[in-house]
């Protein structure tokens, strides 16, 4: 359904795959504070995006444009073995990853891309992403691996979050990656209540109402309604859209790819 070629073994959208050959051969970050910031499609990297700028805002925003365009945030979903050495390598930049029960994903990318395909079969999307992992950036279980590993061999390098962490407590998170990005929050910034600002900031409710966010549509994928990129913003919500067998299906896929690997499916508040 995206028009996807197998490059180094993952599933790259067609109109993809020059950028990414681009970034892969060219792209020499050298800034120490360089960020990118990596997800699987539909496993929060809108969120992620914000809370990380937050992040940096909160450092106090008239000091940061006068630093423009460092700090940088790059913004990616390419897996980590297409990654440039320059990310990669010794004195490469961070790297902040999200990913998401891939319940929830295969949902959110099917409800996504319905807005432009209405007829898009639900069932066709599940084999894409649970049987045959041609999704796109796929196999996922390839993707996050590849930087759950990486979080494992380079802790100060990789950090690698899930949506349903941040569900559960977003300011601690945040934290996290404050501290991980070198910009902690400072006793002063937190008795002003700043991490709790930056997640009521960044809250769904908050993006989804904006009115940059309402109205219009982004080119980044064909022309796809802004608003489509702010849905429910829960974790569970594939109960209402796959039946029991499917989930198990799924569940057993990916328990079966990440056994032995220390990373489980993350579960939502709702799932305990
Ligand atoms: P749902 O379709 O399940 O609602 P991405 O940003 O990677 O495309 O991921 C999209 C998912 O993130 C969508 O999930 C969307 O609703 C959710 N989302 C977007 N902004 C969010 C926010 N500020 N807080 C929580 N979830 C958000």
């Amino acid at each position: 359904f995206l028009d996807g070629r197998l490059y180094q073994g993952f599933w790259l959208p067609e109109h993809y795959l020059p950028g990414v050959v681009a970034f892969q051969r060219r792209f020499t970050p050298r800034r120490p504070d360089d960020v990118v910031l990596v997800s699987f499609p539909k496993c929060g990297t809108t969120w992620l995006k914000a809370l990380a700028f937050a992040d940096v805002f909160t450092d106090g925003h008239e000091a940061m444009l006068d630093r423009l365009p460092s700090p940088r945030l790059i913004n990616t979903h390419v897996p980590y073995p297409l990654l440039p050495e320059a990310v990669t390598g010794d004195g490469g930049c961070k790297v902040v990853y999200i990913c998401r029960d891939p319940k929830d994903m295969v949902v959110s990318l099917h409800q996504f891309l319905r807005r432009l395909q209405p007829d898009l079969s639900f069932a066709d999307m599940f084999d894409s992403v649970a049987v045959d992992g041609t999704a796109p950036y796929g196999p996922m279980w390839d993707h996050v691996l590849g930087y759950w590993r990486a979080s494992l061999a380079r802790p100060d390098r990789v950090l690698f979050l899930t949506y349903e962490d941040l569900l559960q407590d977003a300011g601690e998170h945040v934290r996290a990656m404050a501290r991980f990005m070198g910009r902690p929050f400072s006793p002063a910034e937190e008795a002003a209540g700043a991490v709790e600002a930056a997640v009521e900031l960044c809250s769904f409710e908050k993006m989804k109402g904006l009115e940059v966010n309402r109205r219009g549509t982004s080119g980044s994928y064909k022309s796809m309604p802004r608003d489509a990129f702010f849905r429910k913003g829960v974790a569970g919500d594939w109960v209402n859209h796959m039946s029991p067998e499917m989930a198990a299906r799924l569940d057993e896929v990916f328990r079966d790819k990440l056994r032995g690997t220390g990373l489980t499916i993350p579960r939502g508040p709702r799932h305990g």
